[in-house]
Formats: C-alpha cells, sequence, structure tokens
C-alpha cells in the first residue's frame, strides 16, 4: 500500500491562551487549539474555528494563499469549546448554519445561523429537551429550501427504560426571520424532527438507533438519497448497520402528524389534525401552506406557539426496502462512510466503504434494488491502520473520516495522528488475479467478484453526488490531529 501525502501549503494556528488555560486548572490536553469548522465560505475564502484553549474562535483565510483574511471573530455558537464535542456547520447563501455546544459546561445545545448579511440571527430554543436533548451532532446538508441535520440524541418520547438514544433528521427553512415579537422572536419557526428508522424486520426485529456518519445526497434507484452507518445503543450487543433514506420520505415524514404528549404520565401519541393550527406549523413562508405569507415574523400567535411545543414528528423516516443495506454484528462498531454510486464498468453498481474503531475498512458491493438480482456481498476487509505512521500518540486505531477521491483512484482514510492513502485498485496485491482483473470480467459479473475486483477501473470521469471538492481538506483531517 502506498501511503504519499505532499504537503503543498501549510497553515499554523497556535492558541495564545496556553497558559491562561492551565492556570485555571483545566486539563492540559485541551489547553490548544483545536480546529472543529473549516469549510468554505465562497469561492475566495475559507472559514476555520478553533477551540482555542476553551475560547472558541473563528478566521477566514484566502484559499489561494492561506493568509488570514480579516479579524478574528467570536467561535461562540458556531464551535465548541472542548475537541471531544460534536459540531457541524457550513455556509449556504451567505449564512453560516452551525450545530454545537454553545457554553464552557456543554449544556446548551443549538442549531444556530449568523455571520449573513441580509438574515437574522436565529437559534433553537434554549434549555427546551423538546427540541434538543443531549444531542450529539454528525451532519448538515443543504437541499432544496431547507437545510437538513442529522444527530442523534436521548429521545424524549421514549422514557419507560431510562435514557435511549435515537436517531433524527431536522430541518429549518433557509428563508426563516424568526418569529413575531410575541412568540419565537430570533429563534427559528421552521424547527421539525423525524426519527431514522434503521430497523431489521422479522423476527429478530431490533433497531440500529445510534447514527455514526452520513453521507451528501447522492442518486439510489434514480432518487435523491443519503446513506449512513449506525450501530446498537452503547450498553446493548454489539451491532452495526447501514441503511439508505430517500429525501421524499423524509419530505413525507416531515408533512405528516405532530406528535405530543398530552401530560406527563401519558404516552406520546399524533396530534389530531384538527388541533394543527394554519398556516401549517413549520411551513416556510411564501411557500406550500405558508404561500400567503411574505416572511415568518407575519406567522400568526397560534401557528408559532403550536411549533414551539411540538417539533417532533409522529412517523419515523423509514429506509430504502425497509430493512438496512448491510448489517454486521459479529465484529467491533463501524464508524464512517463513504459512497461511489457509480461504480463498475457500466457505472451501476454501489460500492459501500466502511470505516471501522478498529482501523478495517470494508468494501461492500450493495445491492439497493428492491428487485436486485443479487445479495449485498464483502469485497474486501482490508486492515488500513499503520503503525509506523499513526502510533504518534499511542495506538488509536478508529477510524475518524473517510473521504472518496475517485479522480484520483483514492480513498482517504483519516486517524486521530494520521491521514492513510488507499489507492481503490489494489491488483497489485494479489498476484493470481491480475489476468483475470485486467480482462473486467470480474467486475461485470458480481456473482463472480473476487477481492481484488477493480471497481473503478472502467470510470475516471467525474464525481456523481459526491462531498464537494473542498471537503478534501475538511474538518474530519484536522479535528483532531
Ligand atoms: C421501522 O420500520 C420497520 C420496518 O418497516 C417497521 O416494522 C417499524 O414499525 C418501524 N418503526 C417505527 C418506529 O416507525
Ligand atoms: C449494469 O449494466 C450492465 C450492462 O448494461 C448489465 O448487464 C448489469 O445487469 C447491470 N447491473 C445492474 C445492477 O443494474
Ligand atoms: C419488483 O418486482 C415486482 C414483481 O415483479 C414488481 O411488481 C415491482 O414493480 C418491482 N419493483 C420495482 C421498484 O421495480
Amino acid at each position: 500500500m502506498i501511503v504519499c501525502l505532499f504537503v503543498w501549503q501549510k497553515l499554523t494556528w497556535k492558541t495564545k491562551d496556553v497558559e491562561k488555560c492551565t492556570v485555571r486548572g483545566k486539563n492540559s490536553d485541551e489547553c490548544y487549539n483545536y480546529i472543529k469548522v473549516l469549510v468554505p465560505r465562497n469561492d475566495e475564502t475559507l472559514f476555520a474555528c478553533g477551540t482555542n484553549a476553551f475560547n472558541p474562535t473563528c478566521r477566514n483565510y484566502k484559499m489561494s494563499s492561506l493568509e488570514q483574511d480579516g479579524e478574528e471573530v467570536v467561535g461562540q455558537a458556531r464551535c465548541p469549546f472542548e475537541s471531544r464535542q460534536s459540531n457541524v456547520g457550513l455556509f449556504a447563501g451567505g449564512d453560516f448554519y452551525s450545530a454545537t455546544m454553545t457554553d464552557f459546561l456543554a449544556s446548551d445545545a443549538v442549531i444556530y445561523r449568523s455571520l449573513g448579511e441580509s438574515s437574522p440571527v436565529l437559534r433553537t430554543v434554549k434549555y427546551d429537551s423538546k427540541w434538543l436533548r443531549e444531542p450529539h451532532f454528525l451532519h448538515a446538508i443543504e437541499y432544496g429550501n431547507y437545510i437538513y441535520f442529522f444527530l442523534s440524541e436521548i429521545a424524549v418520547e421514549y422514557t419507560t427504560l431510562g435514557k435511549v438514544v435515537f436517531s433524527r433528521v431536522a430541518r429549518v427553512c433557509k428563508n426563516d426571520n424568526g418569529g413575531s415579537p410575541r412568540v419565537l422572536e430570533r429563534y427559528w419557526t421552521s424547527f421539525l424532527k423525524a426519527r431514522l428508522n434503521c430497523s431489521v424486520p422479522g423476527d429478530s426485529f431490533f433497531y440500529f438507533d445510534v447514527l455514526q456518519s452520513l453521507t451528501n445526497v447522492m442518486q439510489i434507484n434514480h432518487r435523491p438519497a443519503v446513506l449512513g452507518v449506525f450501530t446498537t445503543q452503547a450498553n446493548s450487543i454489539t451491532g452495526s448497520a447501514v441503511c439508505a433514506f430517500y429525501m421524499d420520505d423524509i419530505e413525507k415524514a416531515f408533512n405528516g402528524k405532530f406528535k405530543e404528549q398530552r401530560n406527563s404520565e401519558l404516552a406520546w401519541t399524533p396530534v389530531p389534525d384538527e388541533m394543527v393550527p394554519k398556516p401549517r406549523p413549520g411551513s416556510c413562508a411564501g411557500d406550500g401552506p405558508a404561500a400567503g405569507y411574505k416572511s415568518s415574523t407575519d406567522f400568526p400567535d397560534e401557528t408559532l406557539t403550536f411549533i414551539k411545543s411540538y417539533p417532533l414528528m409522529d412517523e419515523a423516516v423509514p429506509s430504502v426496502n425497509n430493512r438496512p443495506c448491510f448489517t454486521r454484528t459479529t465484529s467491533r462498531y463501524l464508524t464512517q462512510i463513504a459512497v461511489d454510486t457509480a461504480a463498475g464498468p457500466y457505472k451501476n453498481y454501489t460500492v459501500l466503504f466502511l470505516g471501522s474503531e478498529n482501523g478495517r475498512v470494508l468494501k461492500i458491493l450493495a445491492s439497493m434494488h428492491p428487485n436486485s438480482t443479487y445479495s449485498t456481498q464483502v469485497l474486501e476487509d482490508i486492515d488500513v491502520y499503520n503503525s509506523n505512521m499513526c502510533n504518534v500518540r499511542g495506538e488509536d486505531r478508529r477510524i475518524l473520516g473517510l473521504e472518496l477521491d475517485k479522480d484520483h483512484h483514492a480513498l482517504f482514510v483519516a486517524f486521530s495522528s494520521c491521514v492513510i492513502r488507499v489507492p481503490l485498485s489494489r491488483c497489485s496485491d494479489y498476484g493470481d488475479c491480475k489476468k483475470r482483473v485486467s480482462s473486467i470480467t470480474c467486475c461485470s459479473l458480481p456473482a463472480s467478484i473476487t477481492t481484488c475486483c477493480d471497481y473503478s477501473h472502467a470510470n475516471q470521469s467525474h464525481l456523481i453526488g459526491h462531498r464537494p471538492r473542498h471537503s478534501i481538506q475538511s474538518s474530519f483531517f484536522f479535528r483532531q490531529l
């Protein structure tokens, strides 16, 4: 395996506060500047935020020269205080959308919008467990009129057996201006969330409820969809699954019934239609049911009061084909996913790359069509961890990021102290298979796929549905380095 990475340009941003931080008696491991946000702001500018020794701070850099551009800005609500806290951030239409903890004690979780020129700063309601409860933020996507957030959190609607984690998709309208001076002023009026249902039906029915990683929107069976890696609850048996969700099924859940708890003794039930005010709570102003409203600030109090109390949808989003497209219950947890939806000589196969806790990457041929003539199979199981390069601060085999670069025929695998480049085609590792691979027969006949099939072989054109190019430099590489 070749593992050369070249540094083109290098940027260092150190905290000035290390001494102050250690004097305050904080764990000195956290007295550094952990870069938690690194996203393109526009074509010329990179936006970076770091924990900066418990003093989160953001900067702009010129993309071409990596020179700092303008003054630092406060990072609070855009970047967490500690490296281990989860966060996501992205720019859309000049606004920065972030989901993170906003305080030192990590008690206030927020989905936040700021830095826009014309749109007001908005956030989720503070300390309200119906909106967010101990969330772990995993991904954010701009899609249509909305920004979608993917997270796991403690389920408010499931209280009988102590704390249970559910995975959610939440969304807000990009044109949300907040509520009226009476209700929800400076808060989202469009925040809705729904459970993601990644479960194995049948006799051994059970749920993979803890989202670990998610792709951007890509085409599955010619429909826009996302794919995620889920695991079982931390205190239950070990298991991981990959589930896909169509964006239109997510939409359907958000157009369905709301969920309520009439009083704290009762179970959660759907809100009857006649109790839902008009325009429908959670709608975007100027669109659909709220077409007659210019701005969310004009919404009637009933609509705003309703959405403040009932952001949770009743129905869960079903997964594609109502089942996971891959499960693994025998080994350690899966942590990351990257997907090639145009693999094989005819670009009509879906290949999943799955990172795990123990440094292995699984390459899976996924069967996504309901009437598929083949079933999901493991093509390769590669040990990617390289102790010569990666044992910088002790052994940490957990894969933190996977990024596919089909143009250069490579998969980048990020660990806490190194990044490994894995060539997509590894046929030279298997002398015997070379001949079969070069005749590409094994690629057109999935039933006979051997471990050395070169899936990317006939397909060098362009990335379809993959993350934007800049995310090769995206936060996962830098998060804990
Ligand atoms: C999740 O999906 C399964 C399989 O379709 C279904 O049986 C189950 O009722 C769903 N669960 C929820 C909470 O919607
Ligand atoms: C992919 O395309 C080839 C050639 O058209 C066809 O033989 C094969 O069955 C297709 N496979 C899938 C999964 O659609
Ligand atoms: C799958 O096959 C069944 C029976 O042949 C057919 O009715 C159904 O439409 C097919 N589904 C898709 C998505 O092609």
